[in-house]
């Protein structure tokens, strides 16, 4: 059994970002900044792991293109960085991927510099940018699918339109030859990897695929059916390295990359798994769950246990993510002032809105004078797609007679409630 616990005690690794520069490809540079001191991303997201922040510059036969940037308050290390590979006043083009504020944070700064560069986007992309940063964007090229822009002797790079992974304006593009996709967000990941290239090694690569997933539920969870038809388009260009704005680039595990996609987006789960969410006040529920946790172990399940207590809370971030592919889910919460523990019913919500794929749920809860918690729980998870199989409610102490009918119940193949 995992138990998962609070992470905001963790102290940042480092306050310094630092920056790591690799020509990750032939004339194909990763700018990276480590960003070890956020603590919340999007200031919701526990990331104790860190998160870095990648920009690419790709040096053509006749034209350099700075593809993204970093966010702002990073642009001093950003621009360093820049000059060690060329003179920012030598970029033709920036393309700006994703319009949101952590790739495109440094842009003013750099179109301070770079005087004739274009900046190629998505149509939308151009009033996003000029209103986040009260800047006039003199050159602007809109893009749509299937647009090339080129860099001198036969090398190009082809847009391909990605919208909603995760904001509509999302484009992607891919460098030819070499077949280099710049993925924007997708194929990103929280977490500062020793290697801005993926090494080879599968038992690396299976450790990095959990902030992965963890990036996926959080960041493009709630636009899963967009991923799916991405993913269509992305593998008619079949890329050699997916280049994303987060993480390390892949070029080994690629076909392993899109096929995580690919089940994360379509709802695969892992009926090998089991992710146990509570909040207990008094303990009847810890001790329910905790009974329930071992019977699910000792069925052979990989169970882990995510707690609001008053000793604990849990990570939210890593929840989603575990909770997205895992074949079943028990939530427990005691009924509080005639509705549901109020931090259990945001982590359902969260759930519904990122992470629901049918997953098969038990619900178990306990009230004092009057329960409400297990009706509403069921009910909500019904609603937003998952399979409720069980529910325990009890006044008090939850007996252990019921908890065993009730795992039986989540474990049989029969149909729901
Ligand atoms: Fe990493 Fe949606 O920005």
């Amino acid at each position: 059994m995992h138990r998962h616990g609070c992470s905001y005690s963790h102290a940042p690794l480092s306050l310094e970002p630092r920056l790591r520069v690799q020509e990750i490809a032939p004339g194909v540079y990763m700018i990276r900044v480590e960003d070890e001191a956020t603590r919340f991303f999007e200031a919701l997201w526990e990331i104790p792991e860190g998160i870095t922040y990648n920009a690419y510059v790709v040096t053509g036969p006749e034209r350099v293109v700075l593809l993204d940037t970093v966010r702002r308050g990073f642009e001093e290390e950003f621009l360093s960085a820049l000059s060690s590979i060329v003179d920012p006043r030598d970029i033709d083009a920036v393309v700006v991927h994703h319009a949101e504020p952590d790739h495109s944070g440094a842009l003013p700064a750099v179109l301070e510099r770079a005087r004739r560069a274009t900046v190629y986007a998505h149509p939308m992309a151009r009033g996003m940018l000029e209103a986040l940063y009260g800047i006039r964007i003199e050159s602007f090229k809109p893009v749509k699918d299937g647009m090339e822009l080129g860099l001198g002797g036969g090398h190009r790079l082809v847009f391909l339109e990605t919208a909603w992974l995760h904001w509509p304006e999302t484009v992607m593009s891919l460098l030819e030859p070499g077949r280099v996709l710049f993925t924007g967000d997708a194929f990103g990941a929280y977490t500062v990897p020793g290697v801005l290239v993926d090494s080879g090694d599968p038992e690396a690569f299976k450790y990095y695929t959990y902030f992965m997933r963890k990036y996926f539920a959080t960041i493009i969870g709630a636009y899963r059916r967009w991923v799916t038809k991405a993913l269509d388009r992305l593998e008619t260009v079949k890329p050699k390295v997916l280049a994303p704005l987060h993480g390390m680039a892949i070029e080994r595990h690629v076909q392993e990359a899109i096929g995580l996609y690919r089940g994360w987006a379509s709802g695969r789960l892992d009926t090998g798994r089991a992710v146990v969410v509570y909040s207990s006040m008094y303990g009847a529920v810890e001790e329910a769950v905790q009974r329930i946790a071992g019977m699910l172990e000792a069925r052979g399940l990989d169970v882990s246990v995510y707690g609001f207590t008053g000793a604990d809370r849990a990570n939210i971030a890593d929840l989603l993510g575990e909770v997205l592919d895992a074949g079943y889910l028990v939530v427990g919460a005691a009924t509080y002032e005639a509705s549901v523990f109020p931090l259990i019913w945001h982590v359902l919500d969260m759930i519904c809105s990122k992470a629901s794929a049918g997953q098969r749920v038990l619900v178990v809860s306990s009230y004092a004078w009057g329960g409400a918690a297990a009706r509403r729980i069921a009910e909500k998870l019904q609603g937003c797609g998952l399979d409720v199989a069980a529910v325990v409610e009890s006044k008090g102490r939850i007996p252990g007679s019921a908890l065993e009918e009730a795992v039986e119940k989540l474990l049989s193949t029969g149909a729901g409630l």
